[in-house]
C-alpha cells in the first residue's frame, strides 16, 4: 500500500486530556477549555497530532462528567460553547485534530430524557431506558451488578419498576434497542461533527446492548475478595451482545458521511472478542482500544506473546493501536516504575499501531496518594478498603515549580504530586535526559520515519527479559530491543546479523553508537537501531 493511502488516525499520535486536571485559567482549581487552548503550543511542540478530551458536557459530576445531563452543550466549569468553538479552530489551525468523548450507554439521572422517562409508565420516553417489573417476591429482575459496586437495578417507588444502571444509580442505561434512542444519539453526533470535531471515543461500547431476555449472569469462579464486587459475576449477558455491532455500524455510517473521521471504542474484552468490534469488512469501530499493555503483567514473554497474538488476530486491514494508561487506570510509571516507564514509552511509540498518550505520561507523572477524606471518585468511595479510587491517576498536571505547579492559582480539586517542583514540564523541557525530552524525540523520529508509523512488524526474539522486533518500510528497517527487567541482559539470538546505528535509547549515552553483532543491554534499557542492511534479520 502506498504511504498516502494511510489515514491520519493510523499515523498520528493521540493525547488524552482529562480537562479537570490540565490547566485552570479562572482560578476555581478545576481545569477548563481556555486552559487547554493555552497549552496547545506545548502539545504541538511535543508532536501531538490528535487530542481526545474526556467529557466537558453539562453534568452533575457524580462520575466527573461521565454522567451527562445535556449532550449538546459545555459545562460552565469548563467554559462556554464559544470557548469550545475557539478550541476547535485553534486545534485545526495548528494542523491538529480533536476527538470528543461520547457517552452513549447512559445519561445522568438529571438528563431531561430520564426525568421524563421516570415520570410515569406511559410517558413517551419510558422505553428510552431499561424499566423492568420486579420478580414476584419484589426483588430485582436479575442478579446483574453495577461496575461501581452493589446492585445494577434501582427501584423506583413512584412507578413501581426497576431501572438498570451499569454504573451509578445516577447513570441510568439507555435502551439502545429503541430506534428513537439511536436517532437521538446520532443527532448528538451530528451536532458535534457539524462543529468540526474529527471523531469520537465511545465510552463503554461493549455495554451498549444487553441480553433481550435479561438472563442472570453466571458466577465467576476466579473471584477473590480483593477484586471489585462487580467481578463476582461474569458479565456474559449484560455486555458484549451480538446486536451491539449493529449499533456500532450505525455510528460508523454516520461519521463516514462526514468524511475521514474516526471512531475509537472503549472496550475491555479479550483480544478474540475485541477484534470483532472492527466490524464486518472493517465497518465497525476504526480503533477498538487495545488495553493489553495496561492489563497484562509487565513481563517480557507475556507481553511479546500478547503483541504477536494481537497482530495475528487483527482482521485484514484492521489497524492496531496501543495504550499505556488512561483516567481509569493506574499510571504506567506507578505500575512498572520510573525506569521501566521509559522502556514502555519506547514500546508504545515503536509498535505498529496508533499510540494514545495519557496526559502526564510524557513527564512520568505517577499516581498521587489521596487522603481518605479527600477521595472523590465514586468507585473508590463505594468500595472502600479495596483501593479502587481512580483519583490518584487524575491529579493536576504540573507545569512548573510555582504554587500549585502552575496548574491553578487556587487549591486544585485534587492535590498535585508532592514532587511537582522537580517533576514538571518546565524542568523537563530544559533537560535533555528527561522523560519529556525522550518522549519528544521518539515522537519526532516516528513522524519522520514511515517504517515506524506504518511499516510492517516482525518479532525477532524474546525471552524472560527481552522483547525485540523489527519495523520495515521500503528501504528502511529498524530493530527495537527492550529490556523489561532491571537486570543486565544480553541480545544475541542465533542466526541474526545486526549491523546498524542506535538512533534512540532510554539512556541517551548510547545514541549514535554503532552496533555490530551481540548487544549488551543495561537494566531498564531499550534501543532503537537503524539497520544498515535491510536484508539482515
Ligand atoms: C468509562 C469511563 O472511562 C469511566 O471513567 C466512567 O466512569 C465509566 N465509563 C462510566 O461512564
Amino acid at each position: 500500500m502506498a504511504q498516502e493511502k494511510f489515514l491520519w488516525w493510523q499515523q498520528d499520535v493521540i493525547y488524552q486530556i482529562y480537562p479537570r486536571s490540565f490547566q485552570d485559567t479562572n482560578g476555581d482549581g478545576i481545569g477548563d477549555l481556555k486552559g487547554i487552548i493555552q497549552k496547545l503550543d506545548y502539545l504541538s511542540w511535543l508532536g501531538i497530532d490528535v487530542i481526545w478530551l474526556s467529557p466537558v458536557y453539562p453534568s452533575p459530576m457524580k462520575d466527573f462528567g461521565y454522567d451527562i445531563s445535556n449532550y449538546t452543550d459545555v459545562h460552565p466549569v469548563f467554559g462556554s460553547m464559544e470557548d469550545f468553538e475557539l478550541l476547535v479552530a485553534r486545534i485545526h489551525a495548528l494542523g491538529m485534530k480533536l476527538i470528543l468523548d461520547l457517552v452513549p450507554n447512559h445519561t445522568s439521572d438529571e438528563h431531561p430524557w430520564f426525568i421524563e422517562s421516570r415520570s410515569s409508565r406511559d410517558n413517551a420516553k419510558r422505553n428510552w431506558y431499561i424499566w423492568v417489573d420486579p420478580r414476584e417476591d419484589g426483588s430485582a429482575p436479575n442478579n446483574w451488578l453495577s461496575v461501581f459496586g452493589g446492585d445494577a437495578w434501582q427501584w423506583d417507588e413512584h412507578t413501581r419498576q426497576y431501572y438498570y444502571h451499569a454504573f451509578l444509580k445516577e447513570q441510568p442505561d439507555l435502551n439502545w434497542r429503541n430506534p428513537q434512542v439511536q436517532q437521538a444519539m446520532l443527532n448528538v453526533m451530528r451536532f458535534w461533527l457539524d462543529k468540526g470535531v474529527d471523531g469520537f471515543r465511545v465510552d463503554v461500547m461493549w455495554h451498549m446492548i444487553k441480553d433481550s431476555q435479561l438472563r442472570d449472569n453466571p458466577p465467576n469462579p476466579d473471584y477473590t475478595e480483593l477484586q471489585p464486587d462487580y467481578n463476582k459475576l461474569l458479565p456474559v449477558y449484560s455486555t458484549d451482545q451480538p446486536e451491539v455491532h449493529d449499533i456500532v455500524r450505525l455510528m460508523r455510517n454516520l461519521v463516514d458521511s462526514y468524511g475521514k473521521k474516526v471512531i475509537i471504542g472503549e472496550i475491555y474484552l479479550p483480544i478474540e472478542k475485541l477484534v470483532v468490534y472492527y466490524g464486518v469488512n472493517n465497518l465497525g469501530a476504526h480503533l477498538p482500544f487495545n488495553f493489553q499493555l495496561l492489563t497484562l503483567p509487565w513481563q517480557a514473554t507475556q507481553i511479546a506473546t500478547a503483541i504477536d497474538l494481537y497482530e495475528g488476530a487483527l482482521p485484514v486491514n484492521g489497524w492496531p493501536n496501543w495504550v499505556l494508561g488512561n483516567h481509569d487506570q493506574q499510571r504506567i510509571a506507578s505500575r512498572v516504575g520510573m525506569h521501566q516507564a521509559r522502556v514502555a514509552a519506547m514500546l508504545l511509540l515503536t509498535l505498529r499501531g496508533t499510540p494514545t498518550i495519557y496526559y502526564g505520561e510524557e513527564i512520568s507523572m505517577m499516581d498521587v496518594p489521596i487522603e481518605k477524606e479527600q477521595i472523590q471518585d465514586p468507585q473508590g468511595l463505594n468500595m472502600p478498603g479495596k483501593n479502587l479510587s481512580r483519583d490518584p491517576a487524575r491529579t493536576p498536571m504540573p507545569w512548573d515549580a510555582s504554587d500549585f505547579g502552575g496548574f491553578s492559582n487556587a487549591t486544585p480539586w485534587l492535590p498535585l504530586g508532592r514532587n511537582y517542583k522537580r517533576v514538571n514540564v518546565q524542568v523537563q523541557q530544559n533537560d535533555p535526559y528527561s522523560m519529556l525530552s525522550f518522549y519528544r524525540k521518539l515522537i519526532q523520529i516516528r513522524k519522520k520515519e514511515p517504517a515506524l508509523r506504518i511499516g510492517n512488524y516482525r518479532p525477532v526474539h524474546s525471552d524472560h527479559q527481552l522483547i525485540s522486533y523489527t519495523r520495515e518500510w521500503e528501504e528502511e528497517k529498524f530493530l527495537v530491543v527492550l529490556n523489561l527487567t532491571h537486570a543486565v541482559s544480553y541480545f544475541d539470538p542465533p542466526h541474526v546479523q545486526i549491523n546498524g546505528t542506535i538512533v534512540a535509547s532510554t539512556h541517551n549515552e548510547l545514541e549514535g553508537m554503532y552496533v555490530n553483532g551481540a548487544i549488551y543491554l543495561g537494566g531498564d534499557e531499550g534501543i532503537l537501531v537503524k539497520l544498515n542492511d535491510i536484508s539482515s534479520l
